[in-house]
């Protein structure tokens, strides 16, 4: 079985990760355009400026699996601040009154991809333990939330074997539905 290992992008992030960074999610939005929100036409678009500035923030952690040749996957970490600065986050339904009233840090896992040649390889599941990690080690109780399209089967299988629960479907007026998935981090 391949090797991977698992980084975390420094801050600031080098040139170096903001060019794997934009080849990676270019490739994702290319491959696999209906499992993301993102359009492909709008990224293409981005400057390079635009794609360090999505890069360079204190509040969130990018980690990348890498073989030899090349990054093989990617998650990208995003905290409460993060998701403020952002203004995204969990609609209501998605957290129980209970969860609300225990006031934990609410992440997102987000922009999850593997290059289709290291598919089944567990680099999903990699990265998916790489920010667990990272997440425990900060000491806080955290619920690691996640928003993937409905008609992503493979993604919501994967996400459940990892121990998310699916909470709330999200309806939009001009996209394809989304499921809200969540995780408890002790
Ligand atoms: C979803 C995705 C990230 C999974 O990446 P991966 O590196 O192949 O996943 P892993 O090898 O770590 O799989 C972990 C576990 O998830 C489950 N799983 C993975 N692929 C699966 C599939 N095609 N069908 C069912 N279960 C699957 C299995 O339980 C697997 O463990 P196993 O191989 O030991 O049985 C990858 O398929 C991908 O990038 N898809 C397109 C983009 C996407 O959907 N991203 C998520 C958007 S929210």
């Amino acid at each position: 079985m391949a090797l991977y290992r698992i980084v975390q992008a420094p801050f600031p992030p080098s040139t170096d990760d903001v060019s794997r960074f934009k080849e990676m999610r270019l490739a994702a939005l290319q491959v696999d355009q209906d499992m993301y929100r993102e359009r492909y036409e709008d990224a293409l678009k981005l400057t390079t400026e635009e794609w360090t500035s999505r890069l360079t923030s204190p509040h969130q952690a990018l980690f990348s699996a890498a073989n030899d040749m090349e990054w093989a996957g990617m998650a990208l970490l995003l905290s409460p601040e993060q998701l403020r600065i952002m203004n995204y986050g969990p609609p209501p339904g998605v957290l129980s009154q209970e969860e609300l009233e225990q006031e934990k840090e609410f992440w997102v896992l987000g922009s999850q991809w593997t290059r289709p040649s290291h598919r089944r390889s567990g680099i999903a599941k990699l990265l998916m333990d790489a920010s667990s990690a990272y997440l425990r080690q900060r000491g806080k109780p955290v619920l690691l939330g996640l928003e993937t399209k409905q008609a992503n089967e493979r993604g919501r299988a994967v996400y459940r074997a990892a121990g998310f629960e699916e909470r709330f479907t999200m309806i939009y007026s001009d996209e394809a539905p989304t499921v809200w998935m969540v995780k408890a981090l002790e």
